[in-house]
């Protein structure tokens, strides 16, 4: 059996009866991005981390999970709470299995960093989806640091990590704009020799360096450029990890394209990386007010409340697609709902993500009755009511949860195939959704 048969999940589905409207207050798990990180920086700093909010779902736990394979203490306390037992980098031995880190593009991108920084030898994988990923984007950059990593076929995982003689920093202008790139490049020079440079062409999201000045280590940032001195030791700490915007994110548009809802999403992390959703929705007309800022673990958090409305069609500014890139399968559903046309541009990024978001969205939309022209870098989609139908999600999490919130603008049901990788990002869904005013059932198959 192959490895990404044998992790293959189980099968689920949605079924969705048409739904009006969202109400209430609603709490969204912890950021996947900022869980991964935490994990990877309270593992190797020195001293007793304490996480709480971490999302405890597949994506964050594999990267738990292959930490405890190194030989780090982490308990797990429940409802999000884990200690990391961190004795600093040199404690990680190699482990004696390869590390499987399921759909999670950040797990390996970043962990291949971090590890090719650390000369630590060992074999990463992941399922279907993560196997034909590119990953030539991290690998090369990091070659040229001196690491010696091969990649299968079409530079795709698995990725074989070679213990190589230490790393030397290197100033690099990354080619496409990715906070993964970014992150990989940064986590190997902070094992390097002397201070990497990382150019990007657009904003990305910013937790590494955030988080990383958490754990005590300093990092330059000048506007699109960052640089990290290499040989810097992580001094243990605590952190919360706010609510996912990129969860939140599909109740945002639900709630703002049916005109009776009203919902407030508590403690979402607010970092203006990530903001780009609330500021595409506002574009189209979406009634979101961002109530009592506050900061936890040097990030901004706030309560999102929303009050439904009759959106319209926008041309997305191109400036807002790398703030928002996680969030496009639910934003062409707002688009589906709004009166004119919504064209995005810009965002090809999304063709490599857990699928290819454009052609799944385009088609799963398509079978709901909407009207959506995919074009190479995004999609042209005229609003308008939709029947209901069948869309498959194809195992991407967050297709079959903007799938979902179709059922608020479409007359019949929809049923959304292949939805059991929500659990990767977003555990209780289903149940959360259904609180809020979804007629959501899940199904096993
Ligand atoms: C992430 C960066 C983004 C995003 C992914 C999480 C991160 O990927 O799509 O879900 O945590 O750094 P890219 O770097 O490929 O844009």
């Amino acid at each position: 059996m192959s490895q990404a048969a044998a992790h293959s999940p189980s099968r689920k589905r949605f079924v969705v009866e048409p739904s009006q409207s969202l109400t209430g207050d609603i709490a969204v798990p912890g950021d996947k991005s900022m869980s991964h990180r935490s994990m990877m920086f309270g593992a190797i700093a020195h001293g007793v981390t304490e996480v709480t909010g971490f999302l405890e779902g597949e994506d964050s736990l594999h990267t738990l999970e292959a930490f405890r394979a190194m030989g780090v203490h982490i308990e797990r306390g429940g409802s999000g709470k884990v200690t990391l037992h961190g004795k600093g980098v040199s404690v990680l031995a190699p482990p004696t299995a390869d590390i499987y880190l399921g759909n999670s593009g950040t797990g390996m991108r970043l962990l291949t960093g971090l590890l090719a920084g650390l000369r630590i030898p060992c074999v990463l994988k992941g399922d279907a989806s993560l196997t034909g990923r590119p990953m030539r984007r991290i690998c090369d950059p990091l070659a040229s640091m001196g690491a010696s990593i091969s990649t299968g076929k079409d530079g795709t995982p698995p990725l074989h990590l070679v213990r190589t003689d230490s790393l030397k920093a290197i100033e690099y202008t990354c080619p496409m704009a990715s906070a993964q790139v970014k992150s990989a490049v940064l986590l190997a020079g902070l094992h390097a020799q002397g201070k990497t440079t990382v150019h990007e062409p657009a904003v990305t999201r910013d937790h590494t360096e955030r988080m990383l000045r958490g754990f005590g280590v300093e990092l330059e940032v000048n506007g699109l450029s960052a640089s990290i001195e290499g040989g810097q030791k992580l001094t243990a700490t605590s952190l919360t990890v706010p609510a996912d915007i990129s969860s939140a994110a599909f109740f945002l548009v639900g709630a703002s394209m049916t005109p009776d809802s009203h919902i407030v999403l508590k403690s979402v992390g607010i970092n203006p990386t990530r903001t780009g959703i609330i500021d595409i929705l506002r574009l189209m007309g979406a009634d979101i007010s961002v109530n009592n800022p506050r900061e936890t673990g040097g990030e901004p958090i706030a309560d999102l409340a929303v009050r439904g409305t009759q959106l319209k069609g926008i041309e997305v500014p191109e400036e807002l697609v790398s703030l928002a890139i996680d969030e496009f399968p639910a934003l062409f559903v707002a688009a589906a709902s709004a009166t004119g046309t919504t064209v995005v541009t810009g965002a090809e990024e999304l063709r490599v993500k857990e699928t290819d978001r454009i052609q799944v969205m385009a088609d799963g939309l398509r079978a709901l009755g909407a009207q959506i022209t995919d074009t190479p870098d995004g999609a042209v989609i005229v609003g308008k009511r939709l029947s209901g139908g069948t869309a498959d999600s194809c195992g991407d999490h967050r297709t079959a949860m903007s799938f979902a919130m179709a059922s608020l603008i479409s007359d019949g049901p929809v049923n959304v195939l292949d939805c059991a990788n929500v659990n990767t990002s977003f555990p209780g869904f289903a149940s959360i959704a259904a609180a809020a005013g979804l007629n959501i059932m899940e199904v096993n198959e």
